[in-house]
């Protein structure tokens, strides 16, 4: 299939009812599979005002990008904002140098440069796409997206809901509030104020009644850890965090910190004019509600799993990560002056880099080599920890019975200490840090190379 029919036959099956037009990407010139311009733009979040966002191609929600398994997907990203950006995509294992890191895998996207960004992701499933300079502003005021990759071999859903979460540091007005302060980033970070889904508060999307619904949550918020329940008892979960898992398990309520997705599998009603309600907490997210349609009732498809490499148990080498805060510092001292150097990983914190000064990684990997990473949470706020480039396979908490399961980002609890498996089968230098955004930005970010 061609890129252009690959488009629309995506299109035939992602949109049923309300959603709206613009959440897909546009196809650029033939050049070019995607095209995405980064710029300021006013965007309508409430209804009181506009907010004065930075967008891709001009609006919120972003475009979805759609790429399929196995095929490689290309996109020139081309900068217009003030300062200099890069993007990352996260979850895929992909090469380095496409992975969006400044100075780590590339120089930053200069104000006014194009950067071409072309892989071929090896996962399907559901990924998202941020840049990774300036976080807190970047992503804080609109730039994040999703990224799905199709199955080689496409389930066979009646409806497949792209639903990307995030809560606006925004007034009634539209205007902006701050995006962090010293005493959020030192504690669970700074809470928007309007929870929107594709940029909605509380949307309601049509769904074929009857119809096997996919159903993809994706945490693209700074600092919310959302907990997802839906009034449907039988909804159930059928990938974490990109990837499948293989028995899918019924959907009581799930934490989803940043940068966490969630893939969930509804039938919907028969009945036509029957709704599901997902929340955060007894919060409504979104309603789905049931329209005629000529969905044949069956049940729901299993996903194909992803080729996540098994790890080597037998051969593998613990590595310790304490994740902590300086004890040593006064993190705000009495006159005003902040020190950001809070959080610290294995007793470091993030000293930042630029093109000459490249600090030392947190550990040194072994191409090919399997490693337990031992995660200990020794604060009393949840932390996910993200690896880029690789996929781990979560193994054991202390706190609960886990069933392994692959994720990029391993949400930690309070005083938690969870063992997570990688294949460090990906050569470059991989950032590992914390995906509340005010954490990565005060100590709680590093990275590991696999040589
Ligand atoms: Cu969403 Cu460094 O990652
Ligand atoms: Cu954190």
């Amino acid at each position: 299939m061609n890129r252009r029919n690959f488009i629309k036959s995506s299109m035939a099956i992602a949109i049923v009812g309300a959603l709206p037009q613009l959440i897909l990407a546009k196809q650029s010139s033939t050049e070019f599979d995607y095209e995405l311009i980064i710029a300021p733009a006013d965007v309508n979040i409430v209804p009181g005002g506009s907010t004065p966002a930075l967008s891709f191609n001009g609006g919120y929600p972003s475009p979805v990008i759609r790429a399929k398994q196995h095929q490689p997907v290309r996109i020139r990203v081309i900068n217009q904002l003030k300062e200099p950006t890069t993007i990352h995509w996260h979850g895929l294992r992909i090469p380095i140098d496409m992975d969006g890191v400044p100075f780590l895998s590339q120089m930053p996207i200069m104000p006014g440069d194009t950067f071409d960004y072309e892989f071929t992701p090896p996962d399907a499933g559901t990924f998202w796409y941020h840049p990774h300079m300036n976080s807190i502003e970047q992503l804080g005021k609109g730039l994040v997206g999703a990224l799905i990759v199709e199955e080689a071999e496409k389930p066979d859903f009646d409806a497949d809901l792209v639903l990307c979460m995030k809560n606006w540091h925004i007034k009634d007005d539209g205007s902006f509030t701050a995006l962090t302060s010293p005493q959020n980033a030192f504690r669970m970070g700074t809470p928007g104020r309007i929870m929107t889904i594709n940029g909605e508060m509380h949307p309601t999307y049509d769904v074929p009644a009857g119809g096997a619904i996919r159903i993809r949550f994706l945490n693209v918020d700074n600092t919310l850890v959302y907990d997802v329940n839906s009034t449907d008892p039988d909804a159930q979960i059928i990938a974490i965090d990109g990837n499948p898992i293989e028995q899918p398990i019924t959907l009581e309520n799930h934490l989803m910190a940043p940068g966490m997705r969630l893939d969930l599998g509804v039938m919907s009603s028969k009945e036509v004019g029957k709704s599901i309600t997902f929340k955060h907490k007894n919060k409504p997210l979104v309603t789905l509600r049931s329209v005629a349609s000529t969905a044949t009732f069956h049940s729901l498809p299993a996903l194909p799993l992803n080729p996540i490499p098994e790890p080597d148990l037998n051969n593998a080498e613990t590595i310790k990560f304490a994740f902590e805060w300086n004890a040593n510092i006064t993190p705000i001292h009495k006159d005003g002056k902040v020190n950001y150097n809070f959080w610290t990983m294995n007793r470091r914190s993030w000293e930042g880099m630029s093109k000459g000064n490249i600090p030392a990684p947190l550990a040194q990997l072994e191409r090919g080599k399997t490693y337990l990473f031992e995660l200990s949470n020794l604060t009393q706020y949840h932390h996910p920890i993200h690896i880029h480039g690789h996929t781990f396979t979560v193994l054991k908490s202390n706190k609960k019975a886990i069933t392994p399961f692959h994720s990029d980002t391993v949400l930690l609890g309070k005083n938690e200490t969870v063992i997570a498996a990688l294949v460090a089968d990906n050569p470059g230098r991989w950032m590992y840090h914390c995906h509340i955004i005010e954490h990565l930005k005060t100590g709680f970010m590093g990275y590991v190379e696999v040589s």
